[in-house]
């Protein structure tokens, strides 16, 4: 077969080690930590899942080498701990039988040990050891690791290798980047030391090449050493992309893939993990300039989802390797479908944080467009359903087609009704908003994989206790989604106001000063996008807070481009609408104009209950899903969708 992607497919040997292909799944953390640190079963399967979605490597998350000095990585490779070397090979284990290569990350949070846990006051009996004295941003006290315990760490990250050799894992990645240990002795910013360890760039690598020579008398030569590392620090007191350089020279001889990410975790979480507001592959920069100093193979990720993008990375010799996190939890057949030329298939990343923002609420994963992320163990695979039943599946938004799909693949006959000329629900007014282009598109792919497995998909019909009652079917899925609210205030009818929802539809009416009504998630990132399109927006919020819907790591993110594009005015309600903008009333009652030639109203949804209900009595079995139970987010019709049509 002709492969529409054969850089990205082409196998690649790394030291002695031969990887089937150039998509690695980058670093994630797993999910069920147990209480020794060891990799639970949960864990395992969530690793497993992107070996058999055809990932070339699969990287089990951070490790901590040294737990005397450290304390906030997930996992420890120990032979005191019993279930630990066990732990680790049945991952590896499980890694290998799908034909990728494991491969563990090691690493040592050093001053911010204790930053990532749940419990954050564990921090508190924790010492917080890096490379020089000083005071953590939020106040905890650092102290200079001293050389008796720098050759201890040395000698703890080449146990650990070894242990990982013996476990099954096939590579080690060193994490020496994102503002960790080796981070902060390779940067001027945490490195103050006047030993041998600071000052010259020498000096601040001397700990990263100790650490590496450590892993290689464990490993022993030919075994594959990735150096995970950040281009730039990217804040003005860190290193820079020349330093970048630099660094990658001096541990070239000791490792087999330099693998060049960016920032700091603390000063920057969006460039490590580019938001929505970033291109695509906005850090490939970055390693594109180290590879033009280097002869070993480098690697690249950041925002990396789309096939055509990665396989330029690699057939212009940018990189040599892509690696990928978020975008293989929103699919991890991801490596697969691009190897057999089905890139039409892959259903992509948003970078909404579903994923980091649920494991800082409940410590699992959640993502989503990939319901089974963070319950692996449930079942990866949909199954045949013993006898096939007629389904009918009411309403084509995201919860409505995963439902259909998963139906459909459960051997259902599946017929789907869809009011309107387009599918997607309330997913479409999302194709005007640049940076969510991605959601738009995910209706899109839904509805293909939908088609593809058969589901008769009927549009322009609403799905009425008749329509629905006539088609006899066995189970009705209701998936009849919400409707905006629009607030009874004189003047908001007129022709100068357009609802957020219809925005796609009008956007060119919208004249160069607008005032959006509501600051919850949709009217900031609507006031983002129109600033970002050279308009003059004024955003007008009841409440004193800013989007609480939004989730902890898109929030600051979504903050920070509002404070940089918007004009904002919280604790006004507004009154009325007129020609010249919104009169507001504030907290004492006196009223303010806001001006605006346009006017967007973005205050909310509200479940359509009146269709869910009528609809309820159609079918021996009747289930609701997603906002028209309440309205919500698109992670709970996609998670509801799914396991509706799993139990039919
Ligand atoms: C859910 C999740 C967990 C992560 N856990 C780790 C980790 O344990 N160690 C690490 O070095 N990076 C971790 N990262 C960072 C990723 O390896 C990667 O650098 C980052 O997400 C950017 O890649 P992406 O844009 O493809 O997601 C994590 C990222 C995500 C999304």
């Amino acid at each position: 077969m002709i492969r529409k992607y054969p850089n990205l497919s082409k196998p690649i040997q790394i030291g002695n080690v031969t990887f089937r292909n150039r998509m690695f799944s980058a670093p994630m953390g797993g999910t069920d930590i147990t209480a020794d640190c060891c990799i639970g079963p949960a864990s395992k399967a969530f690793y497993e899942y992107r070996a058999k979605g055809g990932a070339g490597a699969v990287t089990v998350s951070e490790c901590t080498v040294h737990p005397e000095t450290d304390g906030s990585h997930a996992y420890r490779l120990d032979l005191k701990v019993p279930d630990s070397l066990s732990s680790f090979t049945y991952t590896a284990d499980a890694i290998r039988r799908h034909g990728a290569i494991p491969s563990v990350e090691l690493s040592h949070s050093g001053q911010y040990a204790g930053t990532y846990l749940a419990d954050k006051n564990k921090k508190g009996r924790l010492a917080q050891w890096g490379a020089s004295d000083g005071v953590r941003p939020d106040g905890v006290e650092v102290k200079a690791l001293t050389q008796e315990m720098i050759d201890d760490i040395v000698k703890a990250y080449g146990n650990a290798a070894g242990l990982a050799k013996r476990a099954g894992y096939q590579m080690i990645m060193v994490h020496g980047g994102h503002g960790w240990l080796l981070n902060q002795f390779l940067s001027p910013y945490f490195n103050k030391r006047t030993d041998k360890y600071g000052g010259s760039l020498e000096n601040r690598c001397r700990l990263s090449i100790e650490v590496l020579k450590s892993v290689r008398s464990a490993v022993g030569e030919g075994f594959p050493i990735e150096f995970r590392m950040s281009g730039s620090e990217l804040f003005e007191e860190g290193y820079d992309l020349a330093e970048g350089v630099e660094i990658a020279k001096q541990v070239e001889p000791y490792v087999d893939l330099i693998h060049v990410s960016v920032g700091t975790y603390q000063r920057g979480f969006g460039d490590t993990h580019p938001s929505m507001f970033r291109e695509h592959g906005c850090n490939v920069y970055l390693a594109a300039e180290i590879k033009k100093h280097v002869n070993k193979p480098v690697a690249t990720l950041g925002g990396l989802n789309d096939p055509e993008q990665m396989e330029e990375i690699i057939a212009s010799g940018k990189a040599d390797v892509v690696e990928m996190a978020r975008a293989l939890l929103a699919d991890p057949y991801l490596p697969r479908k691009i190897m057999a030329n089905q890139e039409q298939d892959i259903v992509k990343c948003l970078r909404c944080f579903t994923c980091m923002a649920e494991r800082a609420a409940t410590t699992t994963r959640r993502c989503t467009v990939n319901p089974v992320i963070g319950r692996e163990l449930d079942g990866m695979e949909v199954t045949k359903a013993l006898q096939s039943k007629k389904v009918v599946v009411v309403g084509g938004g995201p919860g409505g087609l995963k439902a259909a799909h998963t139906a459909a693949l459960r051997g259902h006959d599946v017929i789907l009704l869809e009011k309107e000329a387009q599918l997607g629900g309330i997913l479409k007014s999302e194709q005007a908003i640049s940076f969510k282009h991605e959601m738009y598109e995910l209706s899109g792919t839904y509805a293909k994989q939908a088609q593809d497995a058969g589901v008769d998909i009927r549009l322009n019909t609403p799905g009425t206790k008749e329509t629905v009652e006539e088609l006899c079917p066995d189970a009705v899925i209701i998936a009849v989604g919400s409707s905006p609210i629009v607030p009874g205030i004189e003047g908001i009818r007129g022709d100068n106001v357009i609802i957020i929802n219809d925005y796609y539809l009008k956007k060119d009416q919208v004249q160069d000063e607008v005032v959006i009504i509501g600051g919850g998630l949709a009217g900031c990132e609507g006031a983002i996008h129109l600033a970002w399109e050279g308009k003059k927006v004024r955003l007008i919020e009841m409440r004193e807070e800013l989007a609480p819907d939004a989730n902890v790591r898109h929030r600051p993110l979504l903050l920070k481009e509002l404070e940089d594009n918007v004009e904002i005015h919280t604790g006004l309600r507004a009154a009325k609408v007129t020609a010249e903008g919104v009169v507001c009333q504030d907290k004492d009652g006196k009223e303010v104009l806001i001006p605006g030639h346009t006017v967007i109203c973005a205050v909310g949804q509200r479940a359509n209950r009146q269709v869910a209900e009528q609809l309820l009595d159609t079918a021996p079995y009747v289930v609701e899903i997603g906002d028209c139970v309440r309205a919500s987010t698109i992670t709970t019709a996609v998670y509801q969708g799914y396991h509706a049509a799993l139990d039919i």
